[in-house]
């Protein structure tokens, strides 16, 4: 790290320049008080408005954070791409797409609906993050796979926070009419793997909704997918170079919700956002960036989070094309 600083050979040889107008872009943001907390699931309604924090975490370990950066939140649908690329990694492309589509659905993230060949749209909307969950070592117990899943998202965290909120899973779980729905819906069409346990299934979903990250330990997660797979700050090889991929490529396409064609028009990055106000943005090979704000717009997207992505790229040249 020395050695780099001394010949300024980091991905961002000017970081404090940066973090300069990551400071500007932060407090422009902050007066955005557009937005509401999302209210279908009670705990995730006494999430505070004023909430808001930025978290950078380069592929060479440089770091810059402002705001509630040390708050926990629960990671709800930015679990869907972890899961989903830890799934790549278990059981290869193929058979992950043997279940579940890669196309954007073109409908709100819930809706009851499948692609033309009766599977999921993608993995980035409920019933694909559902599938994705039963992919995730079928045959262990409910503990063993938590525990399993746990332990993979502590090596994407690093050293940092993860947590897991209960009074949020057990919201979710009461909660859940549409998800189970969706399960439902699944199964009659004979979407599932055989021997598939759905109401297991769904509590699993629940709870990978439920784990809880800081703005500090999302930019780490991120920065590992900008890092193909390998954790920046401890050098854990956590997910392979393949699953990476075809994970930020299907965030590219379908991270934002029903947003996702204009997001990827505008801001031209892979990301994910999560009903917790949580947008989990990824610059490949150069930095992962983790925003935090609970208000969100009428697509679900967090309302700070949106505008932070479109003024970093009015500044920076980081639109893939
Ligand atoms: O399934 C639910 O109700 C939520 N926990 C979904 C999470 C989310 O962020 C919305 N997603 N697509």
């Amino acid at each position: 790290v020395l050695v780099k600083a001394f010949s300024s050979s980091f991905i961002i040889p000017d970081f404090r320049g940066f973090c300069h107008h990551l400071d500007q872009i932060y407090n422009s943001c902050k007066n955005n008080t557009n937005g509401k907390v999302a209210s279908y699931i009670p705990q995730l309604a006494r999430l505070k408005s004023e909430h808001w924090a930025v978290s950078v975490c380069t592929v060479d370990g440089q770091r810059y954070s402002n705001g509630d950066v040390n708050v926990p939140f629960t990671l709800q649908s930015c679990s869907y791409v972890m899961t989903y690329a830890m799934v790549l990694g278990l059981l290869g492309a193929e058979e992950v797409h043997s279940r579940i589509g890669m196309e954007p659905s073109g409908r709100q993230f819930n809706e009851l609906c499948l692609d033309y060949n009766n599977k999921p749209h993608n993995p980035m909307i409920n019933a694909g993050a559902i599938m994705t969950a039963a992919l995730v070592k079928p045959h262990l117990s409910a503990a063993d796979r938590f525990d399993f899943i746990f332990n993979m998202y502590r090596r994407l965290a690093g050293d940092e926070f993860l947590g897991f909120n209960n009074a949020v899973f057990l919201s979710e779980k009461e909660c859940a009419d549409r998800n189970f729905a969706l399960a439902y819906f699944m199964r009659e069409n004979k979407c599932f793997p055989e021997g598939t346990r759905l109401h297991e299934t769904l509590d699993f979903y629940f709870q990978l909704c439920s784990l809880e990250i800081t703005a500090e330990s999302g930019a780490v997660m991120a920065a590992t997918l900008a890092n193909g797979g390998i954790n920046p700050l401890t050098g854990d090889p956590v997910l392979t170079v393949d699953a990476v991929r075809n994970t930020l490529t299907l965030m590219h396409s379908c991270g934002m919700y029903n947003y996702s064609g204009q997001f990827a028009f505008k801001v031209g990055l892979p990301s994910k956002s999560g009903v917790s106000g949580c947008v989990l943005l990824v610059i490949p090979n150069t930095m992962g960036i983790c925003l935090w704000s609970p208000p969100l717009d009428n697509n679900g997207n967090s309302c700070r989070g949106v505008q932070f992505c479109m003024e970093l790229v009015s500044r920076f040249n980081f639109h893939n094309f």
